[in-house]
């Protein structure tokens, strides 16, 4: 006889409240996030609920950003869910940023269709015109879904890896790479000198580390319409909210003209205990002014060797950069970071998708 025939379980899409998410959200979404890394991280370790429920209610919090999410159940099976972004600070009011995902056993059912049909629900709510977000090539499904709803590659940006076991004997010790560029530092930018900033961040750094951190926006965007971000103490406060409640661990080093205590450049590295082997290099920028001091050498020489001594335990520091950008890349380049996955930053003019949904 044969088997009786059933229906596919239809999908239901749900908005998720990600200021009251409860332990049955997380468990329910858990297995979609440990097959998403799987799938693009295998070496990574899996994310538990606690990393993953720290990571939904910090970007809750923020002030800059109003957040909305979505799940696409399959009876009670999380089979795909949205993030989107929605700037609300003076910036890029215009924009969305959206970060959706299907479980890869049930792609190609329309459920990435109908998760695009609910962020261009939340975009015409916030009066946006422009969706933004980003694909690896080691998921080219990606890539696919994108360019069939219109959207545009507008720039080439890759995660590019330094693995400390194959560059460790070479970066570090008394003749390694590292200390010679610690040495170089105060040689070749004798006016400036390195500083921690506490964090989260302390009142009076907030209004000077705002501004070094505008000079993010020197950083190649390619042909994406996005505005430069002004960076506020709000931004500050976002992040060290969003980082201490993900629960990172962050350092900033900053670099500083001795004599007048004026801010020159940065840097900035974040650890997650638990994903302890990886640690992620986030921003770094030296102000124009102060450029050609071998300043940015310096900072990213002195934050890995504290690395070293602090977190003996990471194998890989992980940092994505604009494919574009020939000044970062000569550094990290010639420390070891070399390409781990390429990516796209794709752009979707919202009534684009409006038609083609
Ligand atoms: C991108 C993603 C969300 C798509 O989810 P999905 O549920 O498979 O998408 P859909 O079934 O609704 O696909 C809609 C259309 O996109 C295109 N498409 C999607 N995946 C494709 C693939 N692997 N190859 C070719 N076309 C593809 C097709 O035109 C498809 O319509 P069709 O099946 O009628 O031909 C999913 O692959 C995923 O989670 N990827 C990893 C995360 C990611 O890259 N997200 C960023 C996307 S911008």
């Amino acid at each position: 006889m044969d088997p009786p025939l059933s229906a596919p379980t239809p999908i239901e899409l749900r908005p998720l409240d990600l200021a009251r998410l409860t332990d049955d959200d997380v468990g329910a979404l858990l297995p979609l996030a440990t097959a998403l890394r799987l799938e693009s991280r295998p070496d990574d370790a899996p994310p538990t609920a606690a990393s993953l429920a720290g990571s939904l209610a910090a970007v809750a919090g923020m002030q800059e950003l109003t957040v909305e999410a979505v799940v696409a159940w399959e009876g009670d099976r999380a089979v795909g869910r949205a993030l989107a972004f929605v700037p609300s600070g003076v910036d890029n009011r215009h924009l969305l940023q959206l970060d959706p995902q299907v479980a890869p056993d049930r792609r190609r059912r329309g459920v990435g269709r109908s998760l695009l049909r609910w962020a261009l629900e939340v975009a015409r709510r916030h009066d946006r015109r422009l969706i933004v977000g980003g694909t690896g090539a080691r998921v080219p499904a990606g890539d696919a879904f994108a360019l069939a709803f219109g959207a545009r590659a507008s720039l080439q940006a890759s995660l590019n890896e330094l693995d400390l076991e194959e560059h460790g004997s070479r970066l570090f010790g008394p003749d390694g790479l590292v200390a010679a560029w610690i040495r170089e530092g105060p040689e070749r930018a004798p006016a400036y000198e390195l500083a921690w900033l506490p964090r989260p961040y302390e009142a009076e750094t907030l209004a000077p580390f705002a501004a070094l951190k505008s000079t993010m926006n020197d950083a190649p965007r390619g042909e994406l319409d996005v505005e430069d971000r002004v960076y506020t103490a709000d931004s500050l406060r976002d992040m060290d909210a969003y980082e201490i409640t993900a629960g990172y661990e962050p350092w900033t080093l900053v670099a500083r003209h001795a004599a007048s205590g004026v801010y020159a450049g940065f840097t900035e590295m974040v650890w997650h205990p638990d994903n302890p082997a990886i640690a992620f290099q986030g921003d770094t920028a030296v102000v124009p002014a102060h450029r050609g001091h071998a300043l940015g050498k310096w900072l990213k020489a002195t934050m890995l060797d504290r690395l070293r001594r602090e977190r003996p335990g990471v194998r890989v520091v992980r940092t994505g950069n604009a494919d574009s950008n020939a000044a970062m890349l000569a550094i990290n380049h010639a420390l070891g970071f070399r390409q781990a996955e390429g990516g796209t930053v794709y752009q979707l003019e919202v009534e684009e998708l409006a038609a083609r949904l």
